[in-house]
């Protein structure tokens, strides 16, 4: 070299030159975007995308269980899927339900993909059946009310809804598109949730496997005038807040043909039967824990979306946890013998209650107050054995909450009969 005094200087640029580069090329990176996850979904879902089958390109195993619902009818003593007319099961609902439309076809519950054809065929829909009808069966709600909002969704009529309303329930009814987490997507189970406190995005995802199905499986009923879809939650979710709720707002669904007394109608409580203190409940046992056991197919593990009676599969539901899988099984059995039989008996008293009702009021003699309080005792009596009737599980879900429901059912509606015959003496 001929001048060594450069070698210092020319060392310094070098090490000046790489800094910079390096620094640049850190800046560089850092403005990227990151990575969001280690393996890429196949497709983007757009958010609340009604088509399971867009869902089901990324996860093939729940989307191809999914549509099996459609198909496993198979029949349970109490449950299953077989679309039998309850009214010829029982002809004592006709006299119950005398005056409702419920008088003209009630049918066993199928699977969820199911949901739209069934609701589309019941004898139930009329001209005048409200939109709100759709609320808990279709994987298209979810876009629909974030579109429109539910208070106009509600205020559509069935017809004018079944355009838009285009598939059975789906992935966008439990699931958040892409993160997968499971969500509150009725803005009536929000809402109800919201007036007891309650704010579901806090909740453990044990319990979001119980909550998902509380978006449908409960019991609701339609504002007067608006048809907006409320939960009758304001007190609770037991039975008894839920009558003291209805006699706050003064909803009656209808006034009985033979009694005159104001009914309501009881949806399918499963969701409240089973969280008031069931001894599975308690213990930390969520509805997709029997109804969507885990599943494998070669090494994939998941949860089967084929949600169906668990006894139709009891060592994949109940034997993940109970090892005497025949004893438990018996028990079902045995429990909902006993909630049948004690149903059978309210019903007949119901029946006595509704003729002793009828003969009083047709006595232009009779004392009208009384007949007034045995009406009472009907409503009462009435909603309190639908409660039982209309949850699907025929007792299993919460046995001595069944039981002593019905019994209080019973009692009320032998005193309505009493009531009832006292007032033409
Ligand atoms: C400990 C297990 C267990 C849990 C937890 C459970 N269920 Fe069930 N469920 C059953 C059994 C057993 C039946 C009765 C099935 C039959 O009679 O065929 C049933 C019946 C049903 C049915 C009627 C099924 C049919 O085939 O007609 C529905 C709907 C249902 N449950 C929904 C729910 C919902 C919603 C929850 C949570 C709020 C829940 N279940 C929690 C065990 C369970
Ligand atoms: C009725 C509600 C419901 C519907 C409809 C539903 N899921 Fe699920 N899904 C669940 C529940 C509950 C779990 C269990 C979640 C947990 O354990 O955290 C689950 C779990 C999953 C998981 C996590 C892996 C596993 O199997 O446990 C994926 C992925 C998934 N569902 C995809 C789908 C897709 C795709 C669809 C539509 C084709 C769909 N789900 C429809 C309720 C539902
Ligand atoms: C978007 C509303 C909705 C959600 C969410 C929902 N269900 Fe259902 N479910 C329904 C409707 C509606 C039916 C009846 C469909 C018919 O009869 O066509 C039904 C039927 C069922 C049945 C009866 C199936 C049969 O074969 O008889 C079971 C069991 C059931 N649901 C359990 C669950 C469980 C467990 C969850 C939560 C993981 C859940 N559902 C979430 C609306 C819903
Ligand atoms: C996720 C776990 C789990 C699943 C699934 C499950 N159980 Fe249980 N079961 C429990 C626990 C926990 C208890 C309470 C045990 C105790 O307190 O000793 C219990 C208690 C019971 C009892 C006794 C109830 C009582 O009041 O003493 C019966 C009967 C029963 N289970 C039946 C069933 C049946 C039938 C199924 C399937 C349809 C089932 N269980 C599914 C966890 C489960």
């Amino acid at each position: 070299m001929k001048n060594p005094k450069l070698v210092p200087i020319i060392l310094t640029v070098i090490i000046v030159v790489l800094a910079a580069a390096i620094i640049g090329i850190l800046i560089f990176m850092k403005n990227q975007p990151i990575e969001k996850r280690g393996v890429q979904p196949l497709v983007e879902i757009a958010a609340m995308e009604p088509d399971s089958s867009k869902w089901g390109l990324n996860f093939p195993n729940q989307y191809t269980t999914l549509l099996l619902t459609e198909t496993n009818q198979m029949r349970t003593t109490f449950g299953g899927s077989e679309p039998v007319e309850k009214l010829d099961v029982d002809p004592r609902l006709r006299t119950l339900f005398a005056g409702y439309s419920f008088s003209k076809g009630y049918s066993e519950d199928r699977g969820h993909m199911n949901s739209l054809t069934d609701v589309r065929n019941t004898p139930r829909l009329s001209d005048a059946t409200p939109g709100t009808c759709y609320s808990c069966k279709s994987s298209s709600n979810p876009s629909l009310w974030a579109e429109m909002g539910m208070a106009t969704y509600d205020a559509m009529k069935f017809t004018e809804l079944t355009a838009r309303v285009t598939e059975p329930i789906g992935c966008a009814n439990c699931h958040e598109a892409n993160t997968m987490r499971l969500v509150v997507t009725n803005p009536a189970l929000e809402e109800a949730l919201a007036e007891q406190g309650l704010d579901w995005t806090k909740f453990t995802r044990q319990e979001m496997r119980t909550v998902v199905c509380a978006n449908c499986h409960v019991e609701y009923y339609f504002q007067k005038d608006t048809n907006y879809l409320t939960f009758p939650w304001d007190n609770g979710t037991r039975i008894e807040g839920i009558m003291d709720y209805y006699a706050e707002v003064g909803h009656t669904d209808w006034t009985h043909a033979d009694s005159g007394a104001p009914i309501i109608k009881m949806q399918h409580p499963d969701y409240e039967l089973f969280s008031a203190g069931s001894t599975h409940f308690n213990a930390g046992v969520a509805c997709a824990d029997c109804h969507m056991p885990y599943t494998r197919d070669g090494a994939v593990k998941f949860s089967t979306h084929n949600v169906m009676s668990p006894l139709l599969r009891p060592s994949e539901t109940c034997g993940a946890c109970h090892t005497d899988v025949d004893y438990v099984v018996e028990r079902v059995t045995e429990i909902q013998g006993q909630v049948w039989a004690t149903m059978e008996n309210c019903e007949n008293a119901l029946v006595d209650a509704i003729a002793a009702i009828k003969t009083a009021a047709e006595d232009p003699n009779a004392d009208a107050a009384l007949i007034d309080e045995a009406r009472q005792l009907h409503r009462q009596s009435q909603a309190r054995w639908d409660f039982i009737a209309a949850e699907n599980s025929m007792g299993f879900h919460n046995p001595e909450e069944a039981l002593r429901i019905l019994a209080v059912a019973t009692d009320f509606a032998r005193q309505a009969q009493i009531k009832a015959i006292e007032a033409v003496k």
